[in-house]
């Protein structure tokens, strides 16, 4: 993100966005006037949409300028601009894009964004079918901004290539937090540095320092949900917030792996156990990246093929992790059936109850409540009340969940 003023050299030319295409990039630098000083709205090559434009009237934002050099480029923009958003897009183009906008950004979490930070990176929407750049007046941030980001009902991403600084924002955030701070917004930004952590591990899962580096935080998260449990300050089911919108592989694991460890304190686990619950539900996807993207992706009902393709995340993944050194059997368990359930419909081995490993049947109902809890492009989002009656109802009347962990996760919420 620019924190520039421009110069008095530059000459300016009054604008108006009225015009401006929505799901096209903007060839040219747009300012705008926060009330004291014009500054750099958004660069040439901008991908311009609805969070944009809800953004820049959320911040009060009405005078906007491009410089008088680009002039020619916005008036020969200006008469493709209506033509370009008159053509609706074919719904699978449109998934395709979103897929591959998705692909190319990283979620971050919207809410560890402080107001009077600054941030070196440039910030995103999406929200199925919409996806493009999230333009800010300032740095630092003001609360207004903070405030229209919060209220923007999409998930936030960056560019792929500037998790590096995202992640050394959060560590500036932990340090900062670490005096002024609650205990709650310190294990939010654990939570999200253990998330940074996998999402690296799934782009490099050769990397066995990084593998060793991801266990022992996971211990590291173990132990933090342990003290806080003992020590409240607030309620385990403040851990069981969900703050996507859309559904990502880094986002559900950790959101699982939080789940997971808290219903496993509450069940008065040991640490070994607690240790082998994070790991095996952090890493239970791991598969979801080794298998088809297309597939993992897809908008509308998969083939029968592709089902099975689907499927065989669970046993790509139990196979992966089966050749690392020293992981429990309990991890790999955990990772080959969490998608088993107790009266033997579930799939890969469609064991039945005795012969699912108990840690594993807790995952499946972190899972399955993560899992309904978000939505994706195909499937909308249920409420708690909605999600946990189908919980109660494969855990209580069709004995597919383990009831006992069930009821776990079910006294923590209606604590
Ligand atoms: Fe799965």
């Amino acid at each position: 993100m620019k924190t520039y003023v421009i110069e008095e050299k530059d000459e300016l030319i009054a604008i108006t966005l009225d015009k401006l295409a929505e799901g096209h990039r903007v060839p040219f630098e747009v300012f705008a006037d926060d009330g004291e000083l014009k500054k750099s709205l958004f660069d040439s090559g901008f991908l311009y949409n609805v969070f944009a434009k809800e953004m820049i009237y959320r911040q009060g934002l009405t005078r906007f300028y491009i410089k008088s050099a680009n002039n020619l480029n916005f008036n020969q923009y200006l008469k493709h601009a209506e033509k370009l958003s008159r053509i609706v897009k074919d719904d699978n183009v449109l998934f395709s894009d979103y897929s591959e906008y998705k692909r190319k950004h990283g979620y971050i979490d919207k809410t560890l964004i402080s107001p009077l930070t600054r941030l070196n990176f440039e910030l995103g929407g999406m929200r199925y079918p919409v996806y493009g750049g999230i333009p800010i007046v300032g740095n630092p941030l003001s609360v207004e901004a903070i405030d229209a980001l919060l209220k923007l009902g999409a998930d936030v991403v960056i560019k792929g290539e500037d998790s590096p600084k995202y992640e050394s924002y959060l560590h500036g955030l932990m340090h900062a937090e670490k005096e002024s701070g609650t205990e709650l917004r310190s294990i939010q930004i654990k939570q999200e540095l253990l998330r940074c952590l996998f999402s690296k591990f799934l782009h490099n899962l050769n990397d066995g320092a990084l593998f060793k580096c991801l266990m022992q935080e996971t211990l590291n998260v173990v132990h933090m949900i342990q003290h806080f449990s003992e020590h409240p300050i607030f309620d385990l089911k403040d851990l069981f917030q969900i703050r996507n919108v859309d559904s990502y592989v880094s986002v559900h694991s950790v959101n699982v792996c939080i789940f997971s460890i808290a219903l496993g304190v509450r069940l008065g686990m040991d640490e070994k156990s607690l240790f082998h619950l994070g790991a095996g539900s952090l890493l239970h996807d791991v598969g979801k990246v080794l298998i088809s993207y297309e597939v993992i992706n897809k908008q509308g009902d998969l083939s029968i093929d592709e089902y099975k393709h689907y499927c065989s995340h669970v046993v790509e993944g139990a196979n992966f992790i089966e050749k690392l050194k020293d992981v429990p059997k309990h991890v790999y368990e955990i990772i080959l059936q969490h998608h088993e359930r107790l009266d033997g419909s579930g799939y890969m081995q469609k064991l039945m109850a005795k012969d699912i490993d108990m840690l594993s049947q807790i995952v499946t109902i972190a899972d399955s409540y993560e899992a309904l809890m978000t939505g994706t492009p195909k499937r909308k989002s249920m409420s708690q009340k909605r999600t946990l009656q189908i919980l109660r109802d494969d855990a209580e009347e069709k004995h597919k969940l383990n009831r006992t962990a069930y009821r776990a996760l079910n006294s923590i919420l209606k604590e």
